[in-house]
Order: C-alpha cells, then sequence, then structure tokens
C-alpha cells in the first residue's frame, strides 16, 4: 500500500496521543540499542531517542515515501534505512528495547512475528508496541461489507485487507510463552 505523508501529518495530534501513552512503559536505560518498527516519517522515532540518554536508535520502515521526510530527523543518535518489518526481525542484531507504535497491524502472521521480534531482544530487554484493534468496530465492519460490492468489489478487484491483529489474550499468551516477564498488555 501507498503512503502518504502528507495526508498522514494531518491527524498528527491525534496520531501523537498513543505514542505518548506507549513511552511511559519504557524502563528507560542508559545507552540502549533500539529498534523502531514501521517508524514512518520518523518523527516520533526522533522523539524516542530524545526520551533515551545515549541510545543508538534505528527506524525501519518499508515505505520510501514515508522515510523520505525521516531524513531530516535523523542525528548521531538516530539513522534510517527502508527495511520491511519481516526484513527487520530477520537482522543480525539484538535490541534492548524493541519498540513499535501502529505499524504491526500492516504486518501478517502476528504468532510467527511476534515470536521472531521476541528473539531479537537482549535478556532484561523490552518489547514496548502500541497496534490498533479497529476491526470489530461497525464502521470497519461496514467497509468491510461494502468492499464486497458493487462497484467497489470490481473497482478493487476483489481486494480486502483482513486485520491480522489478533486477541488481547493472545498476545499476553506469545509474550507468556516466549520467556516475557512484567507482561502490561
Ligand atoms: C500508521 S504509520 C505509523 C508510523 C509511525 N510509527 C508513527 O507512529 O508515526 C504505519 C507505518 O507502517 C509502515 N509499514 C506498513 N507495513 C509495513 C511493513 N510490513 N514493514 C515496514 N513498515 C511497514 C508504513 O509504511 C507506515 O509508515
Amino acid at each position: 500500500m501507498a503512503w502518504n505523508p502528507e495526508t498522514y501529518n494531518k491527524f498528527k495530534d491525534e496520531r501523537f496521543t498513543p505514542f505518548l501513552d506507549l513511552v511511559t512503559l519504557i524502563k528507560v536505560q542508559p545507552d540502549m540499542d533500539v529498534i523502531d518498527l514501521g517508524c514512518g516519517t520518523g518523527e516520533l522515532t526522533r522523539k524516542l531517542a530524545d526520551l533515551l540518554s545515549g541510545a543508538r536508535v534505528l527506524g525501519i520502515d518499508s515505505s520510501a515515501e514515508m522515510l523520505d521526510g525521516a531524513k531530516a530527523f535523523a542525528n548521531a543518535q538516530v539513522r534510517f534505512e527502508k527495511l520491511s518489518i519481516e526484513e527487520g526481525v530477520g537482522l543480525d542484531a539484538k535490541w534492548d528495547l524493541v519498540f513499535s507504535n501502529a505499524a504491526i497491524q500492516w504486518a501478517e502472521n502476528h504468532e510467527i512475528l511476534f515470536e521472531k521480534i521476541i528473539s531479537n531482544i537482549k535478556p532484561g530487554g523490552q518489547l514496548v508496541v502500541q497496534m490498533p484493534a479497529q476491526h470489530h468496530n461497525v464502521t470497519n465492519q461496514m467497509l468491510l461489507r461494502l468492499s464486497e460490492e458493487p462497484p467497489f468489489h470490481t473497482e478493487l478487484a476483489g481486494f480486502q485487507k483482513l486485520s491480522p491483529v489478533l486477541n488481547i489474550e493472545d498476545y499476553a499468551r506469545i509474550l507468556f510463552e516466549n520467556g516475557g516477564s512484567e507482561i502490561t498488555v
């Protein structure tokens, strides 16, 4: 899917709110190695880095358009690479903090993906993730049904984006089964 940073930034204030909630869950340590999965325009990656003294932060995203703006937020602490989340979890690297705000809901197979993500965390490290789970609400159900009707079904060539987001207890179980402790879901 193509991303448009200008449209994205129109609702920036609303989008920052869950990020601000999320960062309060981080146990800040000095000099952390951090990856931000699906960093988008990088503005929040930079805000994250500014909160973490001495951290080395890598923001990755699969959209060239979103990453274009990210250059402005790079500094000695923060760098960006064009990589998918799936490629990012395959990197030969371990992290003190794996962070992601409003991005992993775009990646599939969460049972397997989260297992991989967790395997990239150093002992004692942290996983701090926010994903919207909107697929049960009425408006999203209506949009899904509309996509099955003319003219949308034809216009979209039958395409539907079904949410890969699991139930909350599934994430609790995945975290627990993969060695998680101090779990907040
Ligand atoms: C809603 S934006 C969130 C951006 C940023 N984390 C923030 O909070 O502002 C979702 C981002 O996920 C990225 N994305 C979607 N699927 C991805 C994937 N499979 N791998 C990497 N990035 C992905 C999109 O390009 C987009 O920049």
